[in-house]
């Protein structure tokens, strides 16, 4: 049999892993698949720094058609991130019947849908394993091990920096800004965290798991996304207090014809296993109808991860290539036919428990027009915490409430209300509460 050629654009650090991956364990690969898997060319526009891997200089190229254009070449890997020219070249790749594996989830929420009709019309299969979780194999035990089952919820933490500031804001009692450029110095963080830290990569990992387990496309823009900017160290100690973890949280629910898709710092009980998943480590969970609840564990994001999930799609397009099997599976899984266009519920119809952290003067009747206010809304306050003055009677208190579950809906209502009272000092903080993801 020939060996599988494989052409790649974008020889960053990720390329480099995969290069360094074939290298080391190009007999690994030959006892699975019964050929080589070989990279016939390297697409990249500085096609001479040291990437800490030899390659040889004739496969290194800075015009991307001759991956285009090579007969030879059945699979392009595209690791160039972001939109353009990403888009452009996958599609271009599609157009001349190569395969493609990706680990773009930008690239995949905002324009998957393109990316996956071109496929279909071109009868070639789009990989991504490596979108999401980084080595976790998580999208392909969707698609594959997990097929036969209707799927009710997805979520998890899916973000290793904001875990990693988290949790040491949760271990340390440190602030957001002091973590964060700790994150920075030690090559955690990004040098621009900012879809990191403003949950923006979280909710493409999201769109890319709620398609795959509803088998809906998914309006990205109408994913609720909120980072954890305004997280203080005062909402972590609260959170503590009343048994609680603070976590980055991706949510995905089926219910009733719609999906819920959101991302938001989230109040999970010690008890829930994601209150244990700490620093740059990845979670996700998922509930089947026969399966039941399973939770998928390990590192989200580097080099060597990443290029496991990468060459594991690439040994599974070799093992299709080979048995000539063409188009094995469609991308997300279902037939691109029966892929639907399930509405995201509105934000004011979510249902959840609430942490409300107001900035009251300590005066007679604040907690009553407070709760005045809550319970014209509908809302049932379940316990309360009022700290006393450290030192000056005049200093605004945090006074915080525990709700139980209401509509956001209605929370907005009563706290666009409660924050013109004279008596309130700052913006009302809240945070919802997950009791019961299952
Ligand atoms: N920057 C991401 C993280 C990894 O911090 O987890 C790539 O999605």
């Amino acid at each position: 049999m020939n060996d599988i050629k494989v052409g790649l654009i974008g020889f960053g650090n990720i390329g480099a892993g995969v290069v360094k991956l074939l290298r080391d364990n190009a007999d690994v690969i030959r006892n699975k698949v019964g050929t080589g898997i070989v990279l016939k060319r390297i697409a990249d526009l500085d096609i001479t720094s040291d990437r800490g891997v030899a390659v040889d200089s004739l496969i290194m190229t800075t015009d991307v058609n001759e991956i285009f254009n090579d007969p030879e070449i059945s699979v392009v890997i595209e690791l160039i991130g972001g939109y353009e020219p990403a888009k452009s070249f996958v599609l271009k790749a599609i157009e001349n019947g190569k395969h493609i594996v990706t680990a773009n989830k930008a690239l995949l929420a905002l324009h998957g849908n393109d990316i996956y009709s071109a496929a279909a019309r071109k009868g070639v299969e789009v990989q991504f394993e490596a979108s999401v979780g980084g080595g976790i194999p998580v999208l392909t035990a969707i698609k594959s091990n997990l097929a036969a089952n209707r799927f009710g919820s997805v979520f998890g933490i899916m973000n290793g920096t904001c875990n990693y500031i988290l949790t040491r804001m949760t271990q340390e009692g440190a602030d957001f800004a002091e973590v964060l450029q700790a994150a920075q110095d030690l090559g955690y963080a990004e040098p621009d965290p900012t879809f990191d830290i403003e949950g923006v990569d979280t909710a493409h990992k999201l769109a890319v798991l709620v398609s795959l387990c509803f088998g809906t496309r998914i309006d990205f823009n109408a994913i609720y996304t909120e980072g954890i900017t305004s997280i203080s160290g005062l909402d972590v100690k609260f959170a503590k207090e009343f048994g609680y973890r603070i976590k980055l949280l991706a949510i995905g629910k089926f219910c009733d014809g719609q999906v819920e898709a959101r991302v938001h710092p989230t109040m999970i009980p010690l008890h829930n296993p994601l209150a244990d998943v700490n620093g740059v480590f990845n979670a996700i969970r998922l509930t089947g109808d026969f399966v039941g609840p399973v939770m998928f564990y390990g590192r989200g994001a580097g080099q060597n991860p990443t290029a496991s999930a990468i060459v594991g799609d690439l040994i599974g397009l070799a093992r299709s290539i080979q048995a000539g099997a063409g188009r094995r599976m469609a991308p997300l899984g279902f037939l691109d036919a029966s892929v639907t266009d399930l509405p995201i519920k509105p934000m004011a119809e979510i249902v959840s428990k609430y942490m409300l952290r107001f900035s009251a003067l300590d005066k007679p009747g604040v907690l009553g027009a407070i709760a005045g206010s809550l319970g014209k809304h509908g809302i049932s306050i379940e316990s309360m915490v009022q700290t006393a003055h450290e030192a000056d009677d005049s200093a605004p208190v945090p006074i915080v409430i525990m709700t139980h579950e209401a509509r956001e809906g209605s929370i907005q209502l009563a706290l666009s209300e409660i924050d013109q009272l004279d008596i309130i000092c700052q913006k009302t903080a809240f945070i919802r509460i997950e009791d019961n993801l299952e």
